[in-house]
Order: C-alpha cells, then sequence, then structure tokens
C-alpha cells in the first residue's frame, strides 16, 4: 500500500485479509494499491485458474471493532423449546487509547425481526489489543436448519462506545445437530441421512475460476435435483460464496483443506508452502468458515502421499488438533486412497470420520476390524462418459479415437467404476455414511482417460477437459445424472437412453437402459409393448475393471436393458408405481436440423454487471425434436441491456474459444452465458446459423433491492 509490502500468501484458495490503516493518504492524495501475482506451472493437478479468481473487499470498520472472521457461534443445546446460543466474539481496539465498550448482539430470524439479544458489560481493550466476549442468547421455539428447511439466522454484532455505534458486522448462522453414528450414520437434526455426495472443483466452466455468484448458484441447484445432498470442496477451501449458497440451499459440505502436504504430487504445488503455511492456512479457513451450518467436517486432505509413511500419522494428529482446538463442533476427515497404508501408519487413527477413496469393496472389512470407527465413501465412482455420445457395441474400453466416450455409463478409469457399483455396496452397508461421487460437474483439466500424465505425446489433444461429471462443464445433464436421481430421489421419473437417430442401424438391436425410481417400466416403440421391467429385479451384466471383480464382471440390479431393433418412430418409456401410471420418457427419431431454439433459464435477472442467464441453445427438426447429433455452428448477437460472458458446449475434446459470439453445437445442444449491465433494460438475443431459422429470446434486467441478492 502506497509502497508499504503488507504481506503475501501463497495459497491462493486462502481467504485473507491485510489492514490498511497505517498506510492510507487522506483527502486528495492518491493512494496505490499494488498487487502481484506470481502463479506458477505444474502447481495443481486441475486448473486452478490464475490472477485473482475470489472476490476482493474494502472492508470499513470503526476504530474498536469485530475482528476479522471474529464470531464464532454454535448451538450446544437445541430442543424443540428452545435453543442456546453461545457467541465468542474479538474485538479489537485499534486506538491509541485505552477504550470501555459494550457488545451488542442480537439475533434476528429470516423476515430481519429481532427474537434474542444480549449487551455484555463495559469491557476495557488496551491500545492495540483483542478481547474476547463469551455470550450466551436464547431463541424461543427455534427454526431448525435442514436439508428441506434451510433457515437461517442473523448475528448483529454492535460495537459500542458510550450510544455510538463503532461498529456492525452481521454474521449468518443456523440452529442444528450433527451426529456422526456407527450404526445410525449420518444424523441431521436427529435424523439420518444417506450422504448422498459430489465433489465439486472450483471451476465454473466456460466462465473460468473467478468466482460468480450465480454461476455457483446454478451449479448447486443442477446437483440438488439429481437428489444431491452433500457436497465435497474437493480438493480447497471453496469460495465463500459456495459455502453461502449451501447454506441457503439446505447442502451439508465436507470442507478440504489440501490436496497435499510435504510430498509433492506436482512440482510446484502446495508442497512448496506445506511446513511454513498449513498451520495458518488451516486456522483461517476454520474461522471464515466455522459459523456456516452447511458445513458437517473437515478435511485434512485429499489421498495424502504420507499414507504411506510410517510417520504420517503424526502430521493426521497435527492438523487434526488445530481443527478441534479452532472447531470442537465438527469432526475430522481425510480421503484416503491407500486404505490399508493409511490404516497401518495410523493416519485413520487420528481423524475422527475416515474416508476411503474408491474401496467400496473393503467397507465390510474396514468395519469388521474397526468396530468403532464411522466410515464413508469420500470419493468414489469416477465413471467417464461424454453426453450425448454412445458407442457400440455395448464395451468397456480404454480410449476412443473419437476423444470421446460413450455414455452408457459403464467406462471408467482402473481404480474406478460405473455408479452401480457403489449402490450396491452402500445398500449392502446402510451404516456406511454415503458417498462423494467424483464428479458432480466436468471441470477443466484432468480429461482422463485423455491424459497423458508422463505429457511426452500429443495423441490425446485436443481433450482438455474432465469426462467425470454427471453433468458436463456446460451444465447438461448426462446420462449419468439421471442414474443418480433414479436411487436418489423419490419424485417419479424415468430417464432412457439412447437417442433414437441411429440410421444405417434398421433391424440391429440397439441397447435402450432406463433409469428409474418407480416399481416398473414398460417400453414401447412405435406404439408397440416392448415389455415391462421391474426395478430390482432385472440383472444387467456391465463390464468393471479387476478392481471391482477378478472376472470383469459385474451384475447390476440398478438399471433396466431392452434390445430393439432399431426402427425409426418413437421410443416411449412408460413408468409405474403400485400399478399406476407415474412418470414417462419419450424420444423420436429427429429429422433434419431446421432451426435454432433458444431457452434461458432466467428471463429476468438482476442488472447489477454481474449477474447471468444461461440460454440452452437446441438444434431441432422442425417438428421440435432435439437433432441428437447436430454439430451446427451458431452465431449469437447480444444487444440492450446485456453482454456475451462466455460460451460452450460440453464438448471436452476441443479448443473452440469460450469468449466468442459462436459455438458449434455438440450433440444438439450449446451454451450461451449472457451478463447484465449495470443499467436496468432488456437483453435482446438472436441466434444464427447456416440453413437453420434464427433463435431469440428476450431478457429482462432490474435494479436489485440489496436484499434481493
Ligand atoms: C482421485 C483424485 C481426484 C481425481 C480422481 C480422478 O484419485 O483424488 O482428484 O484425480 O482421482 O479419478
Amino acid at each position: 500500500m502506497n509502497g508499504h509490502e503488507l504481506g503475501h500468501r501463497p495459497y491462493g484458495y486462502a481467504s485473507f485479509a491485510f489492514d490498511l490503516t497505517p498506510h492510507l493518504r487522506y483527502g486528495d492524495e492518491a493512494n496505490v494499491l499494488a498487487v502481484r501475482l506470481t502463479p506458477e506451472e505444474h502447481s495443481s493437478r486441475w486448473y486452478p485458474g490464475a490472477g485473482i479468481y475470489r472476490n476482493v473487499w474494502l472492508d470499513v470498520t470503526g476504530p474498536a471493532h469485530v475482528a476479522e472472521w471474529g464470531t464464532y457461534i454454535t448451538t450446544p443445546e437445541v430442543s424443540d423449546a428452545k435453543a442456546t446460543v453461545s457467541v465468542k466474539t474479538e474485538v479489537q481496539n485499534q486506538l491509541e487509547i485505552e477504550t470501555g465498550i459494550v457488545l451488542r448482539s442480537s439475533v434476528l430470524d429470516e423476515s430481519g425481526k429481532l427474537v434474542s439479544k444480549t449487551s455484555s458489560e463495559v469491557t476495557q481493550i488496551s491500545p492495540g489489543a483483542t478481547r474476547t466476549i463469551a455470550e450466551a442468547l436464547t431463541i424461543a421455539k427455534p427454526q431448525r436448519w435442514d436439508m428441506d428447511h434451510p433457515y437461517l439466522y442473523t448475528l448483529v454484532s454492535e460495537v459500542l462506545d458510550g450510544n455510538r455505534v463503532l461498529d456492525k458486522y452481521s454474521s449468518p448462522f443456523g440452529v442444528r445437530t450433527i451426529a456422526f453414528d456407527r450404526e445410525k450414520g449420518f444424523l441431521l437434526n436427529g435424523k439420518t441421512h444417506k450422504l448422498h455426495g459430489v465433489c465439486l472443483h472450483h471451476d465454473l466452466g466456460a466462465l473460468g475460476a473467478a468466482v460468480n455468484r450465480r454461476a455457483t448458484e446454478r451449479q448447486l441447484e443442477i446437483m440438488k435435483t439429481s437428489g444431491v445432498k452433500a457436497i465435497r470442496t474437493s480438493h480447497n477451501p471453496p469460495s465463500p460464496e459456495l459455502l453461502e449458497y449451501c447454506d441457503r440451499l439446505g447442502l451439508v459440505v465436507m470442507d478440504e483443506s489440501f490436496d497435499m502436504w510435504r510430498i509433492a504430487k506436482v512440482p510446484n504445488g502446495y508442497s512448496k508452502y506445506f511446513d511454513p503455511w498449513s498451520e495458518r492456512d488451516l486456522r483461517d479457513m476454520v474461522r471464515r468458515d466455522r459459523n456456516h451450518p452447511s458445513i458437517i467436517m473437515w478435511s485434512i486432505g485429499n489421498e495424502i502421499p504420507e499414507q504411506k509413511s510410517a510417520d504420517g500419522w503424526k502430521e493426521a494428529k497435527r492438523l487434526t488438533d488445530f481443527f478441534h482446538e479452532e472447531d470442537p463442533t465438527r469432526p475430522t476427515t481425510s480421503a484416503f486412497n491407500n486404505w490399508d497404508d493409511a490404516i497401518r501408519n495410523h493416519l485413520a487413527d487420528n481423524v475422527d470420520v475416515p474416508g476411503f477413496n474408491y474401496k467400496p469393496m473393503r467397507y465390510e472389512q474396514i468395519m469388521k476390524e474397526h468396530p468403532n470407527w464411522v466410515i464413508y465413501g469420500s470419493e468414489t465412482a469416477s465413471c467417464v462418459s461424454s453426453r450425448g455420445v454412445y458407442h457400440l457395441p455395448l464395451a468397456k474400453y480404454e480410449k476412443h479415437p473419437s476423444h470421446q466416450i460413450s455414455s452408457y455409463d459403464i467406462i471408467a478409469p482402473p481404480w474406478a467404476y460405473c455408479p452401480d457399483v457403489e449402490f450396491t455396496y452402500q445398500d449392502r452397508f446402510p451404516n456406511v455414511l454415503g458417498e462423494f461421487v467424483w464428479t458432480g460437474f466436468d471441470y477443466i483439466g484432468e480429461p482422463t482417460p485423455y491424459f497423458d500424465w508422463g505429457g511426452s505425446s500429443d495423441q490425446d489433444w485436443p481433450a482438455r477437459s474432465s469426462y467425470f461429471g454427471m453433468v458436463d462443464l456446460a451444465g447438461f445433464p448426462k446420462d449419468r445424472y439421471f442414474l443418480y436421481q433414479s436411487q436418489w430421489t423419490t419424485k417419479p421419473m424415468v430417464h432412457i437412453l439412447p437417442h433414437w437417430n441411429w440410421e444405417g442401424r434398421e433391424g440391429q438391436n440397439i441397447p435402450v437402459m432406463a433409469y428409474t425410481n418407480a416399481d416398473e417400466v414398460e417400453l414401447f416403440l412405435n406404439g408397440k409393448s416392448l415389455g415391462k421391467k421391474k426395478r430390482f429385479s432385472e440383472s444387467v451384466e456391465i463390464p468393471v475393471g479387476p478392481n471391482v471383480s477378478e472376472d470383469k464382471k459385474f451384475t447390476t440390479k440398478y438399471r433396466l436393458l431392452w434390445q430393439v431393433p432399431y426402427e425409426p418412430g418413437t421410443l416411449k418409456a412408460v413408468a409405474y408405481s403400485a400399478s399406476k401410471q407415474v412418470a414417462e420418457q419419450e424420444i423420436r427419431t429427429a429429422g433434419a436440423p431446421t432451426k435454432i431454439v433458444l431457452v434461458p433459464d432466467r428471463k429476468v435477472i438482476h442488472a447489477d454487471g454481474d449477474d447471468l442467464s444461461f440460454v440452452t441453445v437446441r438444434i431441432e427438426d422442425k417438428d421440435g425434436n432435439l437433432c441428437p447429433l447436430a454439430d451446427n455452428l451458431v452465431h449469437f448477437t447480444v444487444t440492450g441491456a446485456g453482454e456475451i460472458a462466455a460460451v460452450d458446449n460440453g464438448n471436452a475434446a476441443t479448443v473452440e474459444p469460450f469468449h466468442a459470439d459462436h459455438r458449434t453445437a455438440f450433440n444438439g445442444l450449446a451454451l450461451l452465458i449472457v451478463r447484465s449491465r449495470s443499467q436496468a433494460g432488456k437483453i435482446h438475443v438472436a441466434a444464427i446459423g447456416t440453413g437453420l431459422a434464427q433463435g431469440e429470446a428476450e431478457i429482462r434486467t432490474e435494479l436489485a433491492s440489496a436484499k434481493a441478492r
């Protein structure tokens, strides 16, 4: 600041603050804040972003004020009648004289109504010092924060000098209880919830790593509709915005610190900074995040190579101790991939809830040998697929010349497996807490299996983003999303795959799969029944790797399969429960592409220069069917109160730019992300492509009241 060095932070995911006050110039003189960023290559196993990718705030406080992340709110006693809210508030005096302050703490409900308040005695704080003031408040008949009722209270802390309010600080929090029980699993407010979780990396697809509120919210909303209840912030502390939305949407969170400790996974990774910075980064992470009701576990790391070190447990203990000191209310965990090493070298003993990556086949043994442990699948599946791509015959392969991966949901790298394997073991051992699927969304980087670690050949070019997501990089669900939905939700659904455009294969058998949560499904081709199949009663054989089964075969009861001799027309699935029709899905053989249809996810957005409308671009035939193979080039014009933020199509193997006014469709779909400007008005979107009728959409932008956001 004005030539004075304030400090530096090497971990790009860490939040931090510096006090500018001593170096500020007042009046007309200009202040110069200089920030130098030194991103290094090979610093991460995924795309970490470069530049400033989290929000930066100028925080103006009073001279005596609540310290940065200075409130710690817990609810040690919760009943229907009342909740005790325990608050520890750090107040910092930056005056040059001793000051006597009063701390006034008020709890507001969601409507802003005062439900509890208390004031401290006059507290003397010496110049430059910080004092922690402990208080207890009571909320009568508290509304619980829960998955389907994510109710938030706000603690407002005011620092008073006489009647003068020197500082005001707001901390949202929730009233809820959590428990981890060997028999009952994970309990939220006394009720068991299987952790239907996903791992998410921090990038926002075409928007890159820079955080955006709406893009974050949209990712979580899309996850929720597949039945996701839990998010793992793999493998780093998330943006504060992600936690804010998890609080609001009722998603529980495993907040993760590191992907490596001292032993490097990449040449310029966090291992270079672990010794000097790990304690600070970890304590800051907890202090920043611990009031979020969504957080249920702290992870000390992912697949840490020190699992193989005889004294790896010492580091696990050191980190667990920091978490316990900063927040005794939540357990620590770690995602162990070398399950036997992690156990032998006692890392697993030094977290509260050990997590195991890709080892459902070991759950039984681990639980038998460790009768007190509560365990779960901290990372599961890693099935790979490309949206809308189907390769026949149904077979497991490593790579495909197209750089795509068939979406029949049977392909996974050697350490991994398709979702059905995990479902099988989770159902067999109901007291395993649940799983965190790798991954919810596709992400930039790690395009396994088109990923040559040595980097010596370019045969995998241009694969550049992952195939692991149940949703593609653009946010379009892949078939797998519906496979999870069929196991994780109860609102009746049926989903069939593949598409029904198999010109040239007339008369040949096409495998048709159905994913459903209903009792049974009947399939019709051009009105003719192909028979009913009962959920959980069919045995469908799918190929797996030797990590799952020696004979490389696996029988799943989680899908229904028909072999259907291809004839163009309409394929329809009707789902029944208790003999009543509860859901249906129909796919038709599409004709030639004739038009572009634009479908904005929101037609009214905030005029704040940051809000987004995600516009799905569909290539349709004359009857409105999606053309499932269309790859037309589409050009966009956005005029009025908005602009193009980015474009995408979910294709993991392309180097078409994200920042452009055009995009090819990938299997019939593309995405246009439109951003508002700061004036209210109308945004007009037009899309053209050779031989296609133009698509149009209108989006309105409105000035948001501060509250609406
Ligand atoms: C895991 C790892 C993840 C990701 C995944 C891909 O072993 O923890 O970060 O690399 O494999 O399957």
